[in-house]
């Protein structure tokens, strides 16, 4: 089994990922679902691409499928989601058979991803990733979102 699919598959995962759905049941704006989080892998790994940066496909898509996975505890404890999914990266990618140092390269990004203040390119395309990932202009919740109009996607990004 790929690595990713361990990491997917993961029971502690998927209870984060339920969790996730359960509480975002009723929300009209972005969900933090699997398709957000591949949506931005591919992305991410575009990106990458397209930078010339040689990072393996399976660490973009962990860090894909956990950059917001701390949205859970979040929900539960209001505890701030970058600094849970950091956490949750560290504990869940060595089980699945990522290096250490594959595992602290995502925890950072992760760490990372809510800020283009990040001196790491890995991280900033993780923030550019996640963003573009969202299709504004087709939201019917557009005008109460709490984005930023500028930060919104109001056109087909290619
Ligand atoms: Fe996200």
């Amino acid at each position: 089994m790929k690595r990713i699919d361990l990491l997917f598959a993961n029971p502690e995962y998927q209870n984060l990922l339920e969790y996730i759905k359960y509480a975002e049941r009723d929300r009209k704006f972005c969900r933090h679902d699997i398709r957000h989080f591949l949506d931005m892998s591919r992305l991410l790994y575009i990106y990458c691409l397209e930078e010339g940066l040689d990072i393996d496909k399976e660490l973009i898509y962990a860090i894909g499928l956990l950059h917001d996975i701390g949205r859970a505890e979040q929900y539960k404890s209001g505890r701030e989601h970058h600094l849970a999914g950091a956490e949750c990266a560290k504990k869940l990618m060595p089980l699945c058979g990522f290096t250490n140092e594959e595992t602290q390269r995502a925890a950072e990004a992760i760490l990372s991803h809510r800020s283009t203040e990040s001196g790491d390119i890995l991280a900033r395309l993780v923030y550019r990733a996640d963003k573009r990932s969202r299709l504004c202009f087709d939201c019917p919740a557009r005008d109460e979102c709490n984005w930023p109009r500028e930060k919104m996607n109001l056109e087909i990004d290619i």
